[in-house]
């Protein structure tokens, strides 16, 4: 299946909403948290995929600012898997050359959390291969309110003028501001919705929706979510016609 992906079409940002853990431990009897743990054999092969086929960027939305509402033992549970993964698969990154990112308020993070995350991002800061974004205690409109909070501070202290705030402006205001926008997102456990993912820069995005749940998530569900994505046209408000080569 692998073969058949277009190698001048991979999408050169993929973001993914990692959902379905709790239902898929539930399914086994098991509790919640078994199912987070599961999930890293899930990210690991996300991760792996996006790295052969040459993916430049992949968006990992791993814990969102409304998940600080979730039950406290499974907050802190999934705080201190952050912390072990991240530590353990720093060597993996270093040997293929992936440089970990992070969006979100990770001021907010547990102290532990946050200071094996700034590591890891310090260590893989100098990797030129694919790059790993975590979004971590996320939200959309969290950083639009931020965004505005830094271009209104800059317009009071007349460093920017309103005509200047262009959508490059805004752009730059962001926590994705050297990141292109995604080309696909995937959100896998067959929910459709967003959920206060990447708001502003999902505007153009092609959207997949797979029942897998992530801990299930396999290279070959990521070959299928691309290919899905190839068959696409991308029109960006123009009609079909416009778009054709034209020979
Ligand atoms: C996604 O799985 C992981 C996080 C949101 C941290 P869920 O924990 O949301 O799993 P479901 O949706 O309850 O099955
Ligand atoms: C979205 O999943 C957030 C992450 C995957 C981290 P949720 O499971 O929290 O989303 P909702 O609440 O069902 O929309
Ligand atoms: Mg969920």
């Amino acid at each position: 299946m692998k073969e058949s992906i277009d190698k001048d079409k991979i999408p050169q940002h993929i973001a993914i909403i990692m959902d379905g853990n709790g239902r898929w431990a539930q399914k086994k009897g098991a509790m919640r948290i078994f199912g987070h743990k599961n999930a890293i054999a899930a990210v690991r092969e996300a991760i792996e995929g996006s790295a052969e086929l040459g993916v430049k960027y992949l968006t990992l939305y791993a814990f969102s600012t409304e998940n600080w509402s979730r039950p406290e033992d499974e907050v802190s549970a999934l705080m201190e898997l952050l912390v072990d993964s991240i530590a353990q698969e720093v060597p993996t990154m270093m040997k293929n050359n992936i440089r970990l990112l992070a969006i979100g308020d990770t001021e907010s993070l547990p102290r532990r959390a946050k200071q094996k995350l700034d590591e890891a991002i310090g260590l893989t800061s100098k990797n030129t291969g694919l790059s790993v974004v975590l979004a971590l205690s996320y939200s959309g409109r969290w950083e639009i309110q931020n965004a505005i909070h830094s271009i209104v501070k800059k317009v009071e202290a007349k460093q920017l003028q309103i005509e200047d705030i262009t959508q490059e402006v805004i752009a730059s205001h962001l926590n994705t501001k050297d990141i292109p926008d995604p080309e696909l997102l995937i959100r896998t456990s067959g929910e459709i919705r967003i959920s206060n993912f990447l708001l502003w820069q999902l505007a153009y995005t092609e959207l997949y929706f797979t029942e897998v749940l992530w801990p299930d998530f396999r290279k070959e569900h990521l070959v299928e979510a691309i290919l899905d994505y190839q068959k696409r046209e991308r029109r960006f408000g123009k009609t079909g016609a416009q778009i054709k080569p034209k020979f």
